[in-house]
């Protein structure tokens, strides 16, 4: 463990004066892909080898392989410089990102994504979690890269195994994960577009059982009333990731709508007013999805939860759940993603759901769409 002071000064010198390329050069047998597909984006192969405080998620060779096999279109992204830059710039994190950053809590870092492939104040983020005692990565969709290897020891290049995936626009991304309800709810009240080119925010999303179990209202709700409620789960200007909204008992957060609401915690459990957080933490363009069990009510801001209960009531009185998934008339998914169930602060065990190999999605669909 003293060897580091034993080392030459001479080396030590190199060693200080090594780069994320030279690194790159070094590891040539895995990243040779990645290696050469940088060198269609000077600019960030130029921050690559000079910038000091970052950190690369190198997807190996087969990890390129992987991505068009399954989908033949990401060889349109291969040779689009600048949305190979989009999608390169989501696998270099700002700062350093140490093995031991990877706890059961998430971290979001930020990456180099900015503008236009994505509305984040600081740059896009993504996942690290440590997920059954494995370093585990989330991007978008939720989608999963578990399969990380710390490459160096200084922390500035770890290989991955699977290229991370862009996190799409908000309506995109709840059209993909089956929120087809809140999909309907949002273009019959013309927010879709809206909500969607925010500049940060934080979503609560209703699933669709949520939509119907409020379904003898749904059908009979203005367009206005639709806008208020849906606006009442949409927090602007702030993107507020799970370990924020566990961190304290009570928090109190203004709405687009203009109305307050209450996020509670139990445990690891977070309430929305009385709904439940049941998927934590989806990453879209322009901030954070969480999905919850029960449609919120403006009108019942005093709606707490009973956290022992499997299910909550209905924030609206008098209501009675309907068979048919409301809003959805034209609505269907444009593909279904099925995100990875993680518990949202550690203890727990996560559960990958099985992807359908039909509906992996090209990394970068989002940047070849922006630059088409
Ligand atoms: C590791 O990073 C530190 C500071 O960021 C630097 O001083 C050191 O020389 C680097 N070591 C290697 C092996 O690159
Ligand atoms: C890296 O690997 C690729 C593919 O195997 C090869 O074509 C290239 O010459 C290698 N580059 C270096 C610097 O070794
Ligand atoms: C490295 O980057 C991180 C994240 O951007 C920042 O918080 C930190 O201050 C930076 N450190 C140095 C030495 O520049
Ligand atoms: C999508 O939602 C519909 C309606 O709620 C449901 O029948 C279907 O099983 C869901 N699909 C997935 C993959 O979750
Ligand atoms: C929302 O809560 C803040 C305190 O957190 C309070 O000042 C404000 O009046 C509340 N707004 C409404 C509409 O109740
Ligand atoms: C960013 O906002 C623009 C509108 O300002 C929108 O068209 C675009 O889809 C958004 N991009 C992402 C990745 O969310
Ligand atoms: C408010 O929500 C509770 C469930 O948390 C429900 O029992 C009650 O009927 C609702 N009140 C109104 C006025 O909608
Ligand atoms: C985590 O472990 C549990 C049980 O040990 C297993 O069911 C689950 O699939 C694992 N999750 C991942 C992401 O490997």
């Amino acid at each position: 463990m003293y060897l580091t002071y034993l080392l030459p000064l001479a080396l030590a010198a190199y060693a200080s004066a090594q780069s994320l390329t030279e690194i790159l050069a070094q590891n040539n047998a895995t990243l040779s892909t990645l290696t050469s597909l940088l060198q269609l984006v000077p600019d960030l192969f130029q921050t690559l080898s000079t910038a000091q405080n970052i950190t690369l998620l190198a997807p190996s060779n087969e990890a390129f392989t992987n991505l068009l096999s399954r989908n033949p279109r990401s060889a349109e992204l291969m040779t689009n410089p600048r949305a190979l830059s989009g999608v390169l710039q989501y696998h270099v994190l700002s700062g350093k990102s140490l093995s031991t950053d990877f706890t059961t809590s998430p971290i979001f870092p930020s990456t180099l994504l900015s503008t236009p492939f994505a509305n984040v104040t600081g740059g896009q983020k993504l996942q690290l979690t440590l997920l059954n005692e494995t370093a585990s990565l989330f991007s978008g969709y939720k989608q999963a890269s578990s399969d990380l290897t710390f490459a160096n020891s200084n922390n500035t290049l770890h290989i991955i195994s699977s290229v991370l995936t862009v996190p799409a626009p908000l309506s995109q991304t709840l059209s993909n994960i089956n929120l087809t309800s809140l999909v309907g709810a949002l273009t019959t009240a013309r927010l879709s577009s809206g909500t969607s080119s925010l500049q940060d925010m934080t979503l609560f999303a209703p699933s669709n059982p949520a939509f119907q179990a409020i379904g003898s209202a749904a059908s009979g709700l203005s367009d206005t009333d639709l806008a208020n409620i849906l606006g009442y789960h949409l927090v602007p200007s702030r993107i507020l990731f799970s370990p924020r909204l566990l961190a304290q008992d009570q928090i109190v957060l203004a709405t687009l709508q203009g109305s307050n609401l209450t996020i509670r915690r139990d445990g690891n459990q977070l309430f929305v007013n009385s709904a439940r957080v049941i998927l934590g933490d989806v990453l879209v363009g322009n901030g954070v999805v969480h999905v919850i069990d029960n449609v919120l009510n403006p009108s019942n801001t005093s709606a707490t939860p009973d956290p022992a209960a499997a299910t909550q009531a209905p924030a609206f009185a008098g209501v009675t759940p309907v068979a048919d998934i409301p809003f959805t008339s034209g609505i269907v998914p444009t593909t279904t993603f099925v995100p990875v169930t993680v518990p949202l602060n550690g203890a727990g065990k996560g559960a990958f759901a099985a992807v359908p190999t039909g509906v992996m999605l090209a990394a970068g669909a989002v940047v070849l769409a922006a630059v088409m």
